[in-house]
């Protein structure tokens, strides 16, 4: 009788010490919760400050760069110009990739769905990466293995994807070769198109490949002094790509270069016959 109450007691002393557990465990998790959406905020506001004061710095760089042009000013002075240029633009990229990183964690990334040309949005992509490809001895190839040429998609955040794949393949990448395959496949019974963006660049550790895709995870620091990043561009497009109905993955070894498929649903483009006919018409046109 005794030893079975002894034995109840036990059991209320246990349950109890549990649910104090809980209790504090739940708060724990709040204050947590509560603590990474102020730093999201936080990162959120500043970066808004930040971008006021520099967009104004690239503006008048801009207008000087305008006014320089034509007159007698000496050589050296338009190099300054275009070196203040590329920095703020530089900085200004480092800022959005903060700032785009702060709104999807706290839950602000908004999507908006439109339909648009795949080519126009590849060659959009490849008119900004040319430049830099010249500069690293690299040639780009673009090869379309599919019939579709409509998307129903974010195409801010298709484009931004495409670019973060295409400039990292080019910036770890010397005098080779970046290809973009455009294909159609089927995942889980979604129709998807297929971009496969490849370089025969310095390829990517294995230890590094498994962490691509968190936050700041880059090659050593020699090699990330090197090539300059924030290590931020992968987590972004993971969460752009996972935010269309999307995948992504990276193969890649040392030496051998790296190829990353980003699968994204085509979404319904039969959904609108007649803007596909007038798309139709300004292709051929
Ligand atoms: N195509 C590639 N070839 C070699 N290394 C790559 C490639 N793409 C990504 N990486 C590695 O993954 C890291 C993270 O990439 P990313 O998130 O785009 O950051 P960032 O380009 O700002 O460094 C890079 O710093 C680099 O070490
Ligand atoms: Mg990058």
């Amino acid at each position: 009788m005794r030893r079975n109450q002894q034995a109840s007691e036990d059991r209320e002393r246990h349950l109890r010490e549990i649910e104090s557990a809980n209790v504090q465990l739940e708060f724990a998790k709040q204050q947590a919760e509560k603590a990474n959406t102020s730093k999201s905020q936080f990162l959120a506001n500043m970066s808004h400050e930040l971008l006021t004061p520099l967009n104004a710095i690239l503006g008048y760089s801009e207008l000087i760069k305008e006014e320089l042009n034509g007159s007698q000013a000496p050589r050296v002075v338009l190099d300054d110009c275009n070196k203040i240029l590329a920095s703020g633009t530089h900085l200004l990229n480092l800022i959005n990739e903060v700032l785009d990183l702060s709104k999807i964690e706290a839950g602000k990334m908004q999507i908006s769905c439109e339909e648009f040309l795949i080519n126009e949005l590849v060659d959009s992509v490849i008119a900004i990466i040319e430049p830099l490809a010249e500069k690293n001895g690299n040639r780009i190839k673009v090869d379309y293995q599919t019939d579709l040429f409509v998307m129903m998609s974010d195409a801010v955040k298709v484009k931004q994807i495409l670019m973060n794949l295409v400039s990292n393949a080019n910036k770890f990448t010397r005098n080779g070769i970046v290809s973009i395959i455009i294909s159609s496949v089927s995942e889980n019974g979604v129709a998807c198109l297929n971009f496969l963006v490849k370089d025969s660049g310095i390829g990517i550790e294995p230890d590094l490949l498994d962490r691509i895709f968190e936050p700041f995870e880059q090659a050593d620091l020699s090699l990330t002094r090197q090539y300059q990043g924030t290590g931020l561009g992968l987590t972004i497009t993971k969460h752009f790509c996972e935010m269309l109905g999307g995948t992504i993955s990276i193969a890649s070894s040392p030496g051998q270069g790296s190829s990353c498929s980003v699968n994204l649903p085509v979404h319904n483009t039969q959904s609108n016959k007649n803007n596909i006919a007038q798309m139709r018409q300004k292709l051929t046109s």
